[in-house]
């Protein structure tokens, strides 16, 4: 990751994060991890290989190995352990599709200045719709879930004889099979937006969450739901809701929620005190997106707390995270 303690340097900030960008992005879609990590380790084998330009790959593969994902010596390129671990199809901890997600995310910051004037969002959903883009959001978001799942799972409180949950915006449905597995007695159900239930479906069945979740479409802010839970998860959702339509969110929640039962929200916490350059950097983007942001750990409290809901917590992730897990209860 960037330094979050970036000093200022206004010759190389508008120009070499960017390119940073462009080049993992780049090394990813081109092929080129996966060429080093198949025995190809000199940089004109590996354009050979991908059939590309062998002096663009050259000057690709040295940002790379300045950024910490190759590694050279005597001209000979191999992966680091962070490029292995996670920008390969079979790395252990696979980042891959979150880079090629990032692709899309660079197209709408072309957008940034558009949206300051307080007109239109950039719409994400139409730069997603062109090819494979819903499924490699999907796909993203299942590999940034993989690694948190179990823990979210073993922190969420959920009272004895719960039978149903909803996971609200669930998508690939990691998080709850991992409820689920961890309460076998409760059904899930996932709440999707029409146009992303198809795709939702499908990686559910590619990754071996269906048998555990079912997917059922609408949209929260215009739905009224229909069954009442024992649990209502939502995560990375409400950065994407603007405060005062996630005050009805959280009450038609609340309406729905059995006494006793679970609200649980999982999200990037607004840094409290100064700005923190990771949650500022995904709040502007979920501002530009959304007209949202990330909240505070306060904020989300009150508006839990207007909502009816009590018992508030907020628990922290073992490792560094932007993220935090709040609980609330229905009396
Ligand atoms: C950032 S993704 C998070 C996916 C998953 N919850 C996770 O954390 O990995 C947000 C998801 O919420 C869904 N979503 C967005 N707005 C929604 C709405 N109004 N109602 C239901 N789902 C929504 C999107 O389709 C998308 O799958």
């Amino acid at each position: 990751m960037t330094n979050p303690k970036m000093e200022a340097n206004t010759l190389l900030d508008p120009f070499v994060p960017a390119m940073a960008a462009w080049a993992l992005v780049s090394g990813v879609s081109t092929g080129l991890f996966e060429a080093v990590a198949n025995g190809k380790h000199r940089s004109d084998d590996i354009a050979k290989h991908l059939d590309l330009d062998s002096d663009g790959i050259k000057r690709l593969l040295d940002i790379l190995s300045c950024l910490g994902y190759i590694k050279s010596r005597d001209g000979d390129y191999d992966l680091t352990e962070v490029s292995r671990n996670t920008l390969l199809e079979n790395s252990s901890h696979k980042l891959k599709n979150w880079v090629r997600f990032c692709r899309i995310q660079l197209q709408a910051l072309e957008q940034l200045e558009s949206t300051l004037t307080g007109g239109n969002c950039v719409d994400l959903q139409a730069l997603m719709e062109k090819p494979d883009g819903l499924y490699i959001h999907q796909l993203a978001m299942a590999e940034t879930a993989a690694p948190a799942a179990d823990w979210i799972a073993e922190n969420i409180p959920v009272q004895k004889g719960s039978r149903l949950m909803l996971d609200i915006g669930g998508s690939h449905g990691i998080y709850s099979s991992a409820i689920s597995r961890m309460n076998p007695q409760m059904r899930a159900e996932v709440l999707e937006l029409p146009n992303v239930i198809e795709t939702a479906r499908n990686v559910a069945r590619d990754l071996g969450t269906d048998d555990l979740v079912t997917h059922i479409e609408g949209d929260i802010l215009k739905t009224e739901l229909r069954n009442d839970y024992d649990l209502v998860f939502m995560s990375n959702l409400i950065h994407h809701i603007p405060e005062e339509l996630l005050i009805r969110v959280i009450r038609q929640i609340y309406n729905h929620i059995n006494p006793g039962g679970t609200i649980a929200i999982w999200d990037f916490s607004e840094a409290e005190g100064e700005p923190e350059l990771v949650s500022s950097a995904f709040s502007l983007f979920f501002y530009m997106t959304s007209k949202a942001r990330c909240y505070s750990l306060e904020e989300i409290e009150q508006l839990l707390s207007d909502a009816g809901f009590a018992h508030f917590s907020a628990i922290r992730p073992p490792a560094p995270s932007p993220h935090a897990l709040y609980i609330a209860r229905r009396p």
